[in-house]
């Protein structure tokens, strides 16, 4: 894997990429590689022609009481890991290299209402913190395509909704959440959990499931199911922050004759903020 940690070292590789008429796709991660990255970069080692990576942890995302001290850093582990999953470029640039001035001054990328619910909702400026990196990273890489985790399902929509907005010629790909055996959705942040907190963590999963095959089986009273759900996470020991139905499309409250929605959910465990969602189709 060929590693650049300046956006002129980026350019100057992707242009010659480019010249051959080689379509570019783009991971944007902060690091901390697990199975669920690299099935991305699998994803998109399929639709493009040349792979790059994107390691920077986004302190503009992170609120002033987050983790971003904590976040996991494991450059080395995650270099051998890009090389084995074939990867071509690793671009990690430092802080300086992306933020050139203070806060304040910085110009931001701000995806209104979407951005203010469930996660934005207790995360103030966190989609505006992602929405501008990723703007960033997108300008820098200009890449053909880019993929994204299906976890992270508000980020997504975010991202989509600010792509389609300022008129990015990229396309953007989702790829499905990569589990653990007994359903935890995989996250650099699994790994603030002690072992008990591991055993109980894939609740949250479980949980999605019993309230979506309600929801199959024809209960539409969603407020109750809500309720239910974060009664039932509560017994088991988390702290849910959120349990709630939205319709897929932008995650409005779901009117009758919405068809595909999605479950979200957020809850603590210990230290850790898991979140995870479950789509679904009504026939
Ligand atoms: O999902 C993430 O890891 C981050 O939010 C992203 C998209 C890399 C932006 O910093």
């Amino acid at each position: 894997v060929i590693s650049v940690d300046t956006v002129g070292d980026l350019r100057r590789q992707l242009a010659r990429w480019r010249e051959m008429g080689e379509r570019i796709a783009l991971v944007p991660t902060m690091g901390n590689l697990h199975p669920g990255h690299l099935r991305l970069v699998e994803r998109g080692r399929d639709l493009a022609d040349r792979m790059v990576v994107s390691i920077f942890v986004n302190p503009l995302q992170f609120g002033e009481t987050e983790d971003l001290d904590a976040y996991p850093r494991t450059m080395t582990e995650d270099e051998t890991k890009l090389v084995s999953a074939g990867v071509d470029l690793l671009f990690a640039p430092a802080l300086s290299e992306v933020y050139s001035r203070p806060r304040t001054e910085q110009t931001l990328v701000q995806v209104p209402v979407i951005s203010d619910i469930l996660c934005g909702a207790s995360r103030p400026g966190h989609f505006t913190g992602v929405a501008t990196v990723v703007c960033k990273l997108f300008n820098m890489v200009q890449p053909d395509l880019a993929l994204f985790g299906e976890k992270d399902f508000q980020q997504l929509l975010v991202i989509r909704r600010m792509a389609e907005d300022l008129c990015m010629p990229i396309e953007i790909r989702s790829v499905p959440t990569v589990r653990e055996e007994d359903g935890l959705a995989l996250s650099s942040r699994n790994g603030y959990l002690t072992p008990g907190e591991r055993e109980l963590a894939p609740a949250i999963y479980r949980q999605l499931n019993i309230t979506a095959t309600a929801i199959q089986s024809g209960d539409t009273d969603y407020l109750r199911l809500e309720e239910q759900a974060v009664n039932a996470l509560e017994e088991e020991g988390l702290r849910p922050e959120y349990f709630q139905i939205r319709r897929a499309l932008d995650l409005a409250e779901p009117t009758v004759n919405d068809r595909q929605l999605v479950i979200l959910a957020a809850a603590f465990l210990g230290r850790a903020r898991l979140i995870d969602n479950l789509s679904l189709t009504l026939d």
